[in-house]
């Protein structure tokens, strides 16, 4: 079956809500219509409300970059998925590196974070993603299984229809280094793979998985051409909405 691809932008703590209309407004106009493809961004919290109307017109569907796994309740800072929702997203973006990382965040926490969304009616993607030292290791599959099992830990199969896997290798985020091609094929494979024998081969074959980490231009198409990966989840080169746009077009 033919998988409909996602280019996804992550704009992590960057784009004020006056920079993100300017954004959107030059996305619109250089879009062409009738294009096969979700296109997803992942706006500051503060801007997915302000933005979502142009957003919806330029046929892009926004997502938040983090949630908190309670409902509700005294945790401050924090943000649910029922405010998330009222603020016009539909996905959310769980398990990414720098959430790991710079957040201590545990694949249980993510598992918990997963499926708040999921029950919320949120749509998922969920990051995961093996460090330097882990590939030189030469670990690295066994810690991305890791992360995609015990991420995906008592999800119900009906709700994968609604899981995006994305593969992000550390040493790739925001350092200009990209997977190779084979590289991420190996891995998106293996994750197919995970998924076949975890939840059943239909799911597995539905599954979208995309590639994270230097994503850029140069080297979208090649990456994109790969039969396991679904397109891309682009932080940096997403900022720029005409480099955001060259990718688009490699897809
Ligand atoms: P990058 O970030 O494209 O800047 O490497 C990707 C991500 O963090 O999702």
């Amino acid at each position: 079956m033919s998988r409909k691809q996602i280019l996804a932008g992550n704009w992590k703590m960057n784009q004020t809500i006056t920079e993100a209309r300017n954004w959107i407004r030059i996305y619109q106009a250089g879009q062409k219509k009738g294009f096969r493809t979700d296109v997803l961004l992942f706006p500051s919290f503060t801007t997915l409300y302000p933005v979502s109307k142009e957003a919806m017109k330029a046929g892009i569907t926004l997502g938040a970059q983090n949630i908190h796994e309670a409902e509700h309740g005294a945790f401050t800072g924090e943000i649910s998925a029922k405010m998330l929702i009222e603020a016009g997203a539909k996905w959310v973006l769980v398990g990414h590196s720098e959430r790991r990382t710079l957040f201590g965040e545990t694949d249980d926490r993510i598992n918990l974070k997963v499926r708040r969304a999921l029950f919320s009616e949120l749509r998922v993607i969920l990051c995961v993603g093996e460090t330097l030292e882990e590939r030189n290791a030469g670990t690295h599959q066994e810690v991305v299984r890791q992360q995609v099992i015990n991420g995906l830990q008592d999800v119900h199969k009906s709700d994968l229809a609604h899981v995006v896997i994305a593969y992000e290798p550390v040493w790739a985020i925001g350092t200009g280094k990209t997977a190779t091609p084979e590289d991420a094929q190996e891995m998106h494979a293996a994750i197919r793979q995970i998924i076949n024998s975890e939840k059943g081969g239909e799911i597995a074959e539905q599954m979208r998985i995309l590639y994270g980490g230097s994503v850029n231009k140069e080297n979208a198409a090649a990456l994109f051409a790969c039969p396991d990966i679904d397109g891309g989840l682009v932080g940096g080169a997403s900022l720029k909405v005409e480099s955001f746009l060259s990718i688009f077009r490699a897809l």
